[in-house]
């Protein structure tokens, strides 16, 4: 029964061209991100952003499931609803960031190694019992001299397959996320080169630790040139080299590919997660989704301020962000599309 439960849940996050919302930001990463708006960092006001993000109509026409962070699973609504049951209740799955973090490795200077491990069973029972249905690790591959190492790239799938055997166990789907970084000056050959590695490494960990393929998502970056590189592929050359990748080290029996936009442009990541569809779509064997979060919330974030007047307009941001990439796994986004922001009235949610 749990294995069939596993495998509708990891359908329903990439059904109807729909996709995964990340808004599972530790609190440092966001209290950065208030920071740089100067919006007060406190539990209260990432309470209510949260809340915002949530209480956004419209917003499962194109959001299958939720990544919540583990103080925001706990936050309720101002009327006492958890979030996960205000996610369910409006027909998105709720699911959960597990990992505890990018720690410097030992050994490996510059690289890091996810933790969380420790306990991972009993917190996966309590998030279950919250509501959750899924659940996310993110471990962290940077490239540079001389990194990555053959020793991280192990460790970090290593953990990752450790997480998603616990998850299946206790009947969440794991999103399984690797993600190379896009910061430095490195070619997209060179990203395309380091993501095949990693990716070989984390399927074969996972076929080792008795993971279940066909109830995983994995979330992957896209290869792209470093955000330094003078030479900056174009949308379709990206597409191309990302689905080549995938190609090469993803397993058929994976429902699904939810992106992580790795700190892209929001409507770069929805022109390129479009350019896969409309040059591949009916060729794969998975389907190509996202998982965004800064290529969702940042606009929002941007209008939103931290001002209870600003909470409409910035619900019509995020929910046209969330359109834009629904339109993307159909090979129907155009440039066009981002017009519709400019045009449309302050607060006309429908
Ligand atoms: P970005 O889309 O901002 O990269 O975030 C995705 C995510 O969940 C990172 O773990």
């Amino acid at each position: 029964m749990k294995l069939h439960r596993l495998i509708d849940t990891a359908k329903a996050l990439v059904a109807d061209d729909k996709g995964l919302l990340a808004m599972d930001e530790s609190n440092p990463t966001c209290n950065q991100r208030f920071a740089k708006l100067g919006i007060p960092q406190t539990e209260e006001m990432r309470r209510v952003y949260r809340a915002l993000i949530v209480t956004t109509p419209g917003l499962s026409e194109s959001i299958s499931g939720a990544i919540l962070y583990d103080e925001t699973i706990r936050q309720r609504l101002k009327d006492g609803t958890p979030f996960a049951t205000a996610l369910a209740d409006a027909g998105i799955i709720p699911g959960i960031k597990v990992d505890t973090g990018a720690k410097t490795m030992g050994g490996h200077p510059g690289e890091k190694i996810t933790e969380g491990l420790d306990g991972l069973r009993e917190r996966l029972v309590e998030y279950a019992e919250m509501g959750a249905r899924f659940a996310k690790w993110r471990a962290v591959i940077g490239i540079g001299a001389g990194i990555p190492t053959p020793g991280c790239i192990e460790a970090n799938a290593h953990a990752l397959a450790r997480y998603a055997a616990l998850c299946q166990e206790a009947g969440l789907v794991p999103v399984v996320e690797p993600e190379v970084l896009m910061i430095g000056e490195h070619t997209l050959e060179r990203c395309g080169e380091i993501t095949e590695e990693v990716l070989h490494t984390v399927f074969h960990q996972l076929h080792k630790q008795g993971v279940m393929l066909e109830g995983v998502i994995l979330k992957p970056n896209m290869v792209l040139p470093g955000s330094t590189c003078p030479q900056q592929e174009t949308v379709d050359e990206v597409a191309d080299a990302t689905v080549g990748c995938l190609l090469r080290s993803v397993p058929a029996a994976i429902p699904g590919i939810a992106f992580l936009s790795g700190g892209q442009a929001a409507e770069l990541a929805s022109a390129r997660l479009n350019a896969m569809n409309v040059r591949f779509e009916s060729r794969l064997p998975w389907a190509l989704a996202f998982s965004f979060a800064r290529a969702i919330q940042q606009p929002a974030l941007e209008i939103w301020q931290g001002q209870e007047a600003n909470v409409l307009e910035a619900q019509v941001a995020l929910r046209h962000r969330a359109e834009c990439n629904r339109a993307a796994r159909r090979g129907e986004y155009s440039a066009g599309m981002e017009d519709y922001l400019h045009a449309k009235p302050v607060g006309a949610l429908g």
